[in-house]
């Protein structure tokens, strides 16, 4: 780091409100932040770490209408359960704020105010979706179609989710209102727009410069040269809706700013937040009004365009009107790519994935952040599978780390009454040892202030790894017999590297290095010596230590066959995951008239390898039913079934056939279709 920078502010991008956090969120953005937080206090510098609810937009109102509640009751679902999820992960935040405090309209509407009255935004009639069925203009996520860029069709009417891109929705190809599924018509509207074609120069001067300062990422640098080299254009930055904050203009009052304009302030309100609560209300503005501070802002790459281009541009607007108020810009954006769960990418509407608070019901958080950390999408999308997380946690946590401290504290407790033996002459074993534990520190520095968060984690096991094979070649259970002062010494050095080992893994697993600090039995002033200090042999001959206790306890499938079965019970081929949304009420089910029928006659329809075309009796009534197990019965088969149909579904054509119900089946694990059958006649 450049001794230029004095403190250190640190922000994570602020989860939307709607859903429960995941493991992707944990490796997007959230567990480097914390990791890369937790060094740099190791390393004492003056550090400021927020984050908070992103608790704005129509992805809130959008969850809120599935749910058939309210906005403000899906951000007061939302808001505590993710909080907690984060303190359960070891989130190590100074605060953890929500935009929907009065504290942060205020610091939006003072933004938005400032820019009006400075002619930077200004008033534009454009073209907007309009649909005439639900009477709205449609913005943002009210509207779905195909990406004009890549073609994907499940683009929404800001953003698309495949490709990255910010859309203007008027593009979108083949639009259709999300809420009633109809084709929206063109209309005209008023909006204010954010003029951010008037900072590409600088912007592209800004990251260049940063760049050649701190090392941006690549995948970053990539992605906002495509955004330069289409043209930045304005923006608007307000809306049609009713979920936000009201618009500071007159004549927009009935309009809300734009969600993304409020959620990046959010990180100064959280930060002004966090100087009220110490009752030092202007010390937010050490962090963000300094030249001297750096900023570095962890997200995900689908938030990289709000990060690296419309929240500079922004506070340059800000930077430019007022001389004596001049906010910091971001340092650097180190922005993952996507993790995906056992070869999938998360989803919440095909149910895929697993949330931060199910996970930690059955494992610890530190396995998890050791798991995650090693896999890091800090190049590439990556992929967490359960038997890595379990291969990683007993083959590396428990194996090295978790056996070289127990075998050190062990083997102390019984050959030298748990005191730390002197340290004797040394032989070549110990000097590199010495030497390792010397250099780690900095060798790992290095690491971490290179956003190379993966690399840093191998390094620090590369420690205990050598400490286990030094701990094996000087053989302490041989040497207690024959020669005690060289037993003493590979004691002593090892003891030692346990103590680095307690400040090196402080920022990847936080718990387990406060157990170590435990066993090793140091009072709070010792623990505090800081990054630096874990090079030194600073454990004093006679030292005292615990008893010592396992640390990491390994991971048996039988764990692993639990969470397996957890998942599949929360998922469902397009089911969302379990919580309270997808449950349905008793009378839901009674809805639903669910017969016995015997299948009476079966033939193929026409020019369909899929429809079987069944002739069922339900005891009271003969029903034609068409179904699509062409490929996997042969109608012969069929005949005497007794199967169990949805009496009570609308009748449908299908290929010409009328179907009156439904029959059920479901997939073995090969994928093959296997009706649901009883096996008497009742
Ligand atoms: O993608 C998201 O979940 C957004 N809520 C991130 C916002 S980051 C920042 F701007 F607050
Ligand atoms: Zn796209």
């Amino acid at each position: 780091m450049e001794n230029k920078f004095q403190r250190i502010l640190i922000t994570a991008a602020l989860p939307y409100a709607n859903g429960h956090i995941h493991l992707g969120h944990l490796a997007g953005a959230y567990l480097p932040a914390d990791m890369y937080a937790r060094y740099q206090r190791l390393k004492k510098r003056n550090v400021l770490f927020v984050c908070g609810s992103d608790e704005h937009g129509v992805a809130i109102t959008v969850s809120a209408e599935k749910e058939k509640t309210t906005p403000k009751a899906i951000i007061d679902r939302y808001h505590p359960a993710n909080k907690a999820a984060f303190e359960a992960f070891e989130m190590s935040f100074d605060n953890y704020s929500r935009t929907s405090l009065p504290l942060h309209y205020e610091t939006t509407r003072e933004f938005f105010a400032d820019f009006y009255n400075r002619n930077i935004v200004i008033e534009k009639k454009e073209q907007q979706l309009y649909c005439e069925h639900d009477k709205m203009f449609l913005a943002d996520r009210y509207v779905e179609g195909t990406c004009p860029h890549c073609k994907s069709t499940q683009a929404r009417g800001d953003q698309c989710e495949n490709c990255g891109s910010w859309i203007n929705q008027i593009e979108l190809i083949d639009p259709k209102c999300k809420l009633c599924g109809s084709t929206p018509v063109i209309r005209e509207t008023s909006h204010l727009y954010f003029p951010l074609g008037r900072y590409q120069r600088r912007l592209e001067e800004y990251i260049k410069e940063r760049h050649e300062r701190d090392g941006w990422k690549d995948n970053v640098l990539r992605y906002n040269e495509s955004w330069f080299k289409e043209g930045l254009q304005d923006r608007a930055v307000t809306r049609d809706l009713t979920w936000g904050i009201p618009v500071p203009v007159k004549g927009f009052e009935n309009k809300v700013v734009y969600v993304w304009f409020d959620a990046v302030l959010g990180y100064i309100s959280s930060s002004k937040e966090w100087a009220l609560k110490r009752n030092t209300p202007d010390a937010w503005k050490e962090y963000w009004q300094r030249d001297d501070t750096k900023y570095i802002a962890f997200i995900g790459k689908d938030n990289i365009v709000f990060h690296c281009i419309v929240f500079p541009a922004m506070l340059m607007a800000w930077n430019d009107g007022h001389p004596d108020e001049q906010y910091v810009l971001p340092e650097n954006v180190p922005a993952n790519e996507f993790l995906n769960f056992e070869g999938q990418k998360f989803s919440k509407s095909r149910g895929w994935g697993i949330d931060v608070r199910d996970f930690l019901r059955f494992f610890s958080a530190d396995m998890l952040r050791y798991a995650l950390g090693v896999n890091l999408p800090e190049r590439s999308d990556s992929d967490f599978y359960l038997k890595d997380f379990q291969a990683r946690v007993n083959n590396e946590l428990a194996d090295i780390l978790g056996n070289f401290v127990n075998r050190t504290l062990t083997f102390i407790e019984k050959n030298f009454d748990g005191k730390l033996p002197p340290l004797g002459p040394l032989n070549e074993l110990d000097k590199g040892m010495i030497e390792q534990i010397k250099n780690a520190p900095e060798k790992i520095s290095s690491f971490y202030e290179h956003y190379r968060f993966r690399d840093a984690i191998a390094e620090t096991m590369n420690l205990a790894r050598a400490a286990n094979k030094y701990f094996n070649d000087s053989e302490p259970w041989k040497t207690a017999q024959s020669d005690r002062a060289r037993c003493a010494t590979t004691l002593n050095i090892s003891a030692q590297v346990v103590r680095a080992l307690a400040i090196l893994f402080e920022p990847i697993i936080p718990a387990t290095a406060e157990k170590i600090w435990e066993i090793l039995n140091f009072g709070t002033l010792l623990r505090s010596e800081g990054w630096d200090s874990a090079g030194e042999l600073k454990i004093e001959e006679g030292h005292q230590f615990k008893k010592p206790e396992i640390l990491i306890s390994k991971i048996e499938n039988k764990q692993i066959d639990e969470i397996v079965h957890f998942l599949e019970g929360s998922s469902s081929g397009n089911g969302e995951s379990k919580s309270a949304k997808s449950y349905i009420s008793i009378d839901d089910f009674k809805k639903a008239e669910l017969r016995v029928a015997k299948i009476l006659s079966a033939e193929r329809v026409k020019k369909s390898d899929k429809l079987v075309k069944l002739q069922v009796d339900l005891g009271s009534e003969q029903r034609q039913v068409v179904a699509g197990i062409g490929k996997h019965y042969q109608p012969e088969e069929l005949v005497g079934k007794n199967i169990v149909v949805v009496a009570n579904l609308q009748p449908a054509k299908l290929m010409g056939q009328e179907s009156q119900g439904m029959l059920l089946a479901a997939s073995d694990p090969e994928g093959n279709l296997v009706l649901v059958t009883v096996e008497k006649d009742i």
